[in-house]
């Protein structure tokens, strides 16, 4: 893993593993919903970049957010785009991730999804899950795979979960199928993807 010295600061600890799944899955299309300041499309970049050095793999992160304060996300997120881009650029990873404004739930709806890999992160909760995969259960029987922010126990339990009274992600593992990648951990991460097609 070339870049794993260079990783965002986040408060994610788990940026590794989206790295390492990125050098396994190794997408040509990869969509990210929730941009932020570009931590989790940065490493993902990396994830590319290094794939490309190694085996002349091309692949790029189309990332999305709706970029406005609050945006649905209910818990404060401070996303902006020119945030975003400076930090994408001091990465030196302009050919690697194209940043832009979208909206996750337009994207679900949208008939003709190109996808290898989606990760999403907007805040989730149970029902974003469940939107998500009705959205894009064609792609994932089709060899597509979705990793996303959250699906451990304690990640369900945080405070502005309880508060708002969202829908806990357990609550819909056995509708969609997902597989926790990091367990015991609040800002955890999970997979989807067809059993029938890849194992873990
Ligand atoms: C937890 S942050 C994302 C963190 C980011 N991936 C990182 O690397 O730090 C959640 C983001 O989702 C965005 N968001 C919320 N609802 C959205 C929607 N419906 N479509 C696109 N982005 C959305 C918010 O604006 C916010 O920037």
């Amino acid at each position: 893993m070339k870049y794993i010295h260079i990783l965002p600061q986040h408060k994610y600890p788990w940026l590794e593993v989206l790295y390492s799944m990125v050098l396994d899955i190794k997408p040509k299309v990869i969509v990210e919903y929730g941009t932020e300041h570009a931590g989790t499309a940065i490493v993902m970049g990396l994830a590319l970049k290094e794939l490309y050095e190694k085996k002349q793999h091309k692949g790029t992160v189309h990332t999305y957010d709706t970029f406005q304060q609050q945006s649905k996300g209910e818990i404060g997120s401070s996303p902006s785009y020119n945030i975003a881009v400076q930090n994408i650029q001091r990465y030196g990873l302009q050919d690697y991730i194209k940043v832009d404004r979208g909206d996750f739930f337009e994207f679900c709806d949208r008939p003709n999804k190109d996808f290898d890999l989606l990760y999403f992160d907007i805040d989730n909760d149970g029902d974003k899950v469940l939107e998500m995969y009705k959205g894009c259960v064609e792609n994932i029987k089709q060899g597509s795979v979705v990793i996303f922010e959250g699906g451990s126990q304690v990640r369900d339990d945080v405070e502005w979960m309880n508060r708002l009274n969202k829908t806990k992600i357990n609550d819909v593992k056995d509708a969609v199928g997902y597989d926790l990648l990091t367990p015991n951990q609040k800002y955890s991460c999970s997979i989807i993807f067809d059993k029938e097609k890849y194992s873990l």
